[in-house]
């Protein structure tokens, strides 16, 4: 594995990996991305291997364009408005599947829908140009960990299990993408993500149904939420206070006061940078050997919504 930065001749050397079926990690806006050519089955395949993955989830296909999207998904009118509106942009959507689309059966998992996006950061724009190719790409970490959103977290993570990992410094959002699925009859938020489900519905001018009501108000049943996105120190939401052996995960400038380490996510309150500051910080204060992790009460406008469904997973029931 080798860490490369991003230059025109290390994508270019990049994008021939992915078309010789290698595996490259690259940044997006979101989070780093586990890339494989998505036509090619075997280098498909590969990604459930570095990534540990359990069972088949279907991937996000990535392209450079709106019109490679057309060519692989049915867009409705909705899709148009959110593309129109967000892409390149941290939205995905979910429709059916063209039947001519060349993607390998493994990125669906066998439905009849695709989920495409097209990335806004310039490198990942730059790889998909130089490749040619739609890449299949999930987070690049190992599953159940939280998403990488530097190149450091990507080389910990998956080490030699990745050919090339592209630097591109730390990631803007730092959030994986909204998923909104359109191949039903109402338009539904799989994920809140990147992009605030409050400007989708202002886009569409209708609401989202939405698979999991995020509310840190209310306790989760377990087994409501999948244990994903998991440090190895337990997680606790809604604390005011953090206890001896905790971190304290602070957001805003009303800070409990603690003699632990403390990450405050934005010490202003904002949420955008609360947002990007997320999965470092559970991993720095995962990296103190804290027991536990105590994470202060977070506004679910906005942002908000994608941060509070990342915390609830992280302390969710874990397996075993
Ligand atoms: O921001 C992001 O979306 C990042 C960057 C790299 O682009 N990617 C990402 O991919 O988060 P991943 O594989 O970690 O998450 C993909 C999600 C999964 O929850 C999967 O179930 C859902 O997308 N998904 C993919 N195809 C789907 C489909 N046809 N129907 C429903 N859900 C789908
Ligand atoms: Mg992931």
């Amino acid at each position: 594995m080798s860490v490369l930065p991003a230059t025109s001749e290390t994508i270019a050397a990049a994008g021939e990996r992915l078309r010789a079926g290698g595996l490259v990690a690259f940044p997006t806006e979101t989070v780093y991305g586990l890339g494989a050519d998505a036509t090619n089955g075997r280098a498909v395949a590969a990604i459930y291997t570095a990534k540990g993955r359990p069972r088949f989830n279907p991937l996000i296909v990535h392209v450079a364009d709106l019109d490679s999207a057309r060519a692989l998904a049915v867009f409705c009118p909705r899709a148009e408005r959110i593309a129109a509106a967000f892409w390149p942009g941290a939205v995905t959507l979910v429709l059916p599947r063209r039947t001519e689309a060349t993607v390998a059966d493994l990125v669906t998992a066998g439905l009849e829908t695709i989920a495409v996006r097209v990335p806004a950061h310039r490198l990942a724009l730059a790889l998909l140009a130089a490749t040619g190719r739609p890449l299949a790409a999930p987070s690049a970490n190992r599953s159940g960990r939280i998403s990488p959103t530097t190149a450091a977290h990507v080389a910990s993570d998956l080490g030699e299990r990745v050919d090339v990992i592209l630097d591109g410094g730390p990631c803007a959002i730092g959030v994986e993408s909204a998923i909104v699925d359109l191949s039903g009859d109402r338009p539904a938020l799989l994920r809140p993500g990147g992009i605030a489900g409050g400007a989708i519905e202002t886009v569409l001018g209708e609401r989202l149904d939405r698979m999991v009501k995020v509310d840190p108000q209310r306790p989760v049943a377990p087994g409501q939420l999948e244990s994903h996105y998991a440090p190895a120190a337990r997680v606790r939401l809604q604390a005011s206070v953090a206890f001896p052996g905790e971190g304290l995960l602070a957001f805003g400038s009303d800070e409990p006061a603690h003699g632990g380490p403390v990450v405050n996510l934005s010490p202003g309150g904002d949420l955008a940078e609360a947002a990007a500051n997320l999965f470092g910080a559970l991993r720095r204060l995962d990296a103190t050997g804290v027991a536990g992790i105590a994470v202060v009460a977070i506004p679910s406008e906005g942002l908000g919504e994608a941060i509070n469904d990342r915390l609830l997973r992280a302390a969710a029931p874990r397996p075993q």
